[in-house]
């Protein structure tokens, strides 16, 4: 085992800090290693494993595709692709659909629909807000605000102003007829999962109706019902033009996509947008297979576990209110903010073989799979609780 991670070590770029163990297997909300120790993941490959490891109707519907075709191109029409995006378009009630492969790619495609819509308008600026995140490649990161991830890499994209999250006041003073669009993460899944308030919402809404811009979601991490409903930005009652989807998407294979509102029913040509890899066959055989189980069996279950989930945090702040400065987040994407460095927490649940991980430095970010069960989440709070006695 150790010899693998020293290979690692040698042969890849050192961008990662990965959890020092070699995986061997992963089912359900567990991974287990070389040495046959078993860890509760409530981490869920960031996001991606919503219905958990290697869930027998997922492996099935791969297994079933693997045998038909691997790969053809978006030059042919295939059954399981077409009957996907269907799915997906009624259950979120879009009206076109352009696939991808990831979520960067999904906010690049957004970002050049914006383009194209605004230069026909004269519009040419775009709003994005501090602290989300989008995106590792070089339009997404035009769009955020994160030193880490940029700094030295500039030039970045023109005409992108990036407001502090979730201040109306700011969003009031730049908004004009010359904004084109609006990249909104409703709730930030990497910015430490603070949410938009009713009121934010509310005024982006009249400001829409006053001047005309497109709104962006970046539900890449919060859209397929972790939040409980299918998109995050649904508690707020936003009704955005575009939505970016990726991470579950594809049942645990990559697979992103771009919803369209009816505005973009005729809007683009044959040869705009395209990719080879975008919306292949696997990933949409095991995506269809996902949202299959989940919609609508598995939504009362997710209610559910999320409100169990959410007492048990109540419980846990009431009892370390030295430690917990608040709870943050929505359904099955929830945080602990912490008056002291997440990653510390994160340490200590790891030594109790609990897979975490810790967002905007002093916070915690919870994301399990939607299959997680109440003994799992016992098992889950009762790590924390050995963690916050003996900090
Ligand atoms: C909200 C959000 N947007 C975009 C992305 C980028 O997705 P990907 O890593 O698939 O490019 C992520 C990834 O973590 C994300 O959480």
């Amino acid at each position: 085992m150790f010899e693998l991670i020293d290979v690692e070590k040698n042969c890849f770029v050192q961008v990662y800090k990965r959890f020092p163990f070699v995986v061997s297997r992963a089912e359900g909300a567990r991974i287990y290693d070389t040495n046959g120790n078993s860890y509760l993941d409530f981490l869920s490959g960031l996001a991606v494993n919503i219905l958990g490891h290697s869930h027998p109707i997922v492996i099935a519907a791969i297994e079933k595709q693997a045998k038909r075709y691997l790969h053809l191109s978006n030059f042919f029409y295939q059954d399981i692709q077409i009957l996907y995006a269907e799915k997906i378009l009624k259950i979120a009630r879009y009206d076109k659909i352009f696939f991808v492969n990831t979520g960067a790619e999904g906010i690049e495609n957004a970002l050049k629909a914006v383009r194209l819509w605004g230069n026909k308008r004269k519009k040419k600026n775009v709003i994005a807000f501090g602290n989300s995140f989008h995106g590792r490649t070089y339009g997404c990161l035009s769009l955020m605000n994160k030193p880490l991830y940029k700094n030295g890499m500039e030039p970045f994209l023109p005409n992108i102003t990036i407001l502090p999250f979730n201040d109306i006041e700011s969003l009031v003073n730049h908004i004009d007829e010359q904004v084109a669009g609006i990249f909104l993460e409703s709730i930030l899944g990497e910015g430490g999962l603070d949410t938009i308030s009713q009121k934010f919402a509310d005024t982006l809404m009249d400001l829409k109706e006053k001047y005309d811009f497109l709104i962006v979601a970046d539900e890449i991490q919060s859209g397929l019902f972790r939040t409980g409903s299918f998109f995050a930005f649904d508690h707020f009652g936003i009704k955005p033009d575009i939505v970016a989807l990726a991470k579950g998407l594809g049942g645990g294979l990559p697979l992103g996509a771009v919803l369209f509102s009816e505005r973009f029913s005729d809007f683009f040509n044959k040869g705009t947008l395209g990719t080879t890899f975008g919306g292949n066959p696997l990933s949409c055989a095991a995506g269809f297979a996902t949202l299959d189980f989940i919609h609508p069996n598995l939504l009362p279950h997710i209610n559910y576990i999320s409100s169990y989930l959410d007492g048990k945090l109540k419980e846990l702040q009431s009892k370390f209110s030295d430690s917990i400065v608040s709870l943050k987040g929505l359904g099955l994407m929830r945080g602990i903010s912490l008056k002291f460095d997440a990653s510390i927490l994160v340490d200590k649940l790891f030594e109790q073989k609990i897979i975490s991980n810790a967002t905007s430095s002093n916070v915690l970010r919870i994301l399990p799979p939607f299959i997680i069960n109440k003994a799992e989440v016992d098992e889950f709070i009762e790590g924390i609780k050995n963690a916050l006695e003996n900090i």
